[in-house]
């Protein structure tokens, strides 16, 4: 057949490894928490992994009076304590030749001029060829004024033959109307395919396992829906307390800072129907379908708990509450825990809650997405048989332990008719020898690809809030906190809320 009449021609095969064009990565904030644990590691992990072109370069922007070297000398020791690779020497060098710092303030015109001047000194001395990604990783305050500075300064647009893309850390806004207001600064800027917004849960193999899980087989699918399905329960459980993040969680909580985001998106993938391909557009349609679907109870005082740690004990030591942590307002209404039940107003999921939950300083260190199915119309058993047996329930393990366990009902060996939970178990770790990279390092090389399957685009961020909004509203009308012992698996309040449904939570 001809290439012309091939109409594979265009088809990249997925299964080969993706390396990116000649490109760069800017990264503002780089002296920050996040870029020292997470993003300089990925760089380097995907540079070692040969994900990266040989001249690939690492802008740094901060107000920091550094040379150079002074910059990779910090990339160096950030890669070297938290990178999942080994640490290679030739791959090093290579990566350090291309390392440049800049040092300004976000408002600073003449640094903006002097990161332009570095971008076209990378373009001649490492071939870079004008493509350039911007990460955004700063105070969200910041976000605005940084976007505003790189089209100012003509860095947005990389002209004809060339890219220039913009990626943006969570939050993204802290209700429906700072989010818009956000999405309009940004768009005046760069167009929708130059943005990729920041969920690093979806750069997580087990999350992305979510569409394998569903779309790739066909003995789930069947069962995937209200004739089978009792309840989904998603959970992100935390053992920290908020550490030195004081600044910038007191005022937002949990339910901002993990629910509008993470847990939506998981939602989102749990519950949509099978998209028409796996390209961005495909996946956003039927995202934005599902959330569009997402219903409130009318009774939020009923449906939706939150609660804020007290001093406990965890992992063998004794911890304080949220309000005697340094930096927070002892009289603080910040939510620390948060549990809200949605309901799916579509064909397949009509009457099936979902309950959301998150915290902090809970009794394990978990995120799974639970479904629980119905039990047997009828049991041929005895009650007394059966006495161990649960209700089949499928959880994807998010983390740790990530993999997936499925939960049925089995004889237990004997004379007589005895049944009991048991279960059955992938996990990644023992079907795979590859260790699953990090969620920064597929997102990453995903922005420098141009591909953004797995970042939400702005209507999915803005229909989140939309649905998160009344809730905080509810509660800022509506008392305090419940205080929950650290340790401990939340508030009362959240265990009576499942007990009013007749179920009850996971403990994991
Ligand atoms: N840390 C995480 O695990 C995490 C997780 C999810 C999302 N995020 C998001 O990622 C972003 C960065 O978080 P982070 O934890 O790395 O924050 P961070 O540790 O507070 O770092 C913020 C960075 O911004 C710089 N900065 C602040 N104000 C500046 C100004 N006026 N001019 C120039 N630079 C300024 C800081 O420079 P100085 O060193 O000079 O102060 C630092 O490099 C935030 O949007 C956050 O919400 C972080």
């Amino acid at each position: 057949m001809s290439d012309a009449a091939n109409p594979l021609r265009d088809v990249q095969d997925r299964r080969l490894p993706r390396i990116a064009g000649p490109s760069g990565l800017v990264i503002f904030g780089v002296t920050g928490d996040l870029s020292r644990k997470k993003l300089m590691p990925a760089v380097y992990d995907l540079a070692n992994r040969g994900l990266l072109p040989p001249g690939f370069s690492l802008v740094g922007f901060a107000r920091r009076d550094w040379e150079d070297q002074d910059f990779a000398q910090v990339v160096h020791d950030a890669v070297k304590e938290h990178a999942r690779t080994p640490f290679r020497e030739e791959v090093w060098q290579q990566l350090a030749e291309g390392m440049r710092f800049v040092p300004g303030v976000f408002d600073d015109d003449e640094a903006f001029e002097n990161l332009k001047a570095t971008i076209e000194e990378l373009d001649k001395s490492r071939g870079t060829g004008g493509n350039f990604a911007f990460y955004l990783s700063v105070p969200p305050k910041f976000f605005p004024t940084v976007v505003s500075q790189l089209k100012k300064h003509g860095l947005s647009d990389g002209g004809q033959d060339s890219w220039r893309r913009a990626v943006i850390e969570k939050p993204f806004g802290h209700d429906l109307k700072s989010a818009q207001e956000l999405n309009s600064v940004v768009h005046g800027v760069f167009k929708p395919d130059q943005v990729f917004r920041i969920d690093h849960y979806l750069g997580k193999e087990t999350v992305q396992n979510i569409l394998a899980l569903r779309f790739a087989n066909t003995m789930f699918e069947p069962l995937w829906n209200r004739s089978y399905v009792d309840h989904v329960q998603i959970t992100m459980a935390e053992d920290i307390g908020i550490g030195g993040r004081a600044g910038y969680y007191d005022g937002i909580g949990s339910a901002r800072d993990v629910i509008q985001n993470h847990l939506l998106q998981l939602l989102a993938l749990t519950a949509m129907e099978e998209p028409a391909s796996f390209h961005a557009k495909a996946l956003v349609t039927e995202k934005l379908k599902v959330l569009n679907a997402v219903r409130l109870p009318s009774d939020l005082g009923k449906h939706t708990v939150r609660g804020q740690y007290a001093a406990g004990w965890q992992g063998g030591h004794k911890v304080q509450g949220y309000l005697e942590e340094e930096g927070i307002d002892p009289e603080s209404k910040t939510d620390t825990y948060a549990a809200v039940r949605l309901e799916i107003d579509n064909r397949r999921w009509a009457g099936v809650p979902f309950y959301l939950r998150t915290g902090k300083r809970l009794g394990r260190r978990v995120t799974e997405i639970a479904v629980v199915f119905q039990r047997a119309p009828h049991s041929p058993f005895g009650a007394t048989d059966t006495q161990e047996l649960g209700q089949n329930a499928l959880v994807i393990r998010v983390q740790p332990d990530e993999g997936v366990t499925i939960r049925f009902g089995s004889k237990v060996p004997g004379t007589q008719m005895e049944i009991r939970d048991v279960t059955m178990d992938f996990a990644y770790g023992e079907s795979f020898t590859e260790s699953s990279p990090e969620a920064y390092e597929r997102l990453i090389l995903d922005v420098l690809l141009g591909d953004a399957n797995l970042f939400p685009r702005h209507q999915e961020v803005e229909r989140s809030w939309e649905i998160l909004d009344p809730v905080e509203e509810y509660w800022d009308e509506h008392g305090k906190p419940e205080q929950y012992p650290a340790g401990t698996w939340g508030p009362q309040a959240a265990d009576e809320m499942l007990a009013r449904d007749g179920r009850s939570w996971r403990r994991p």
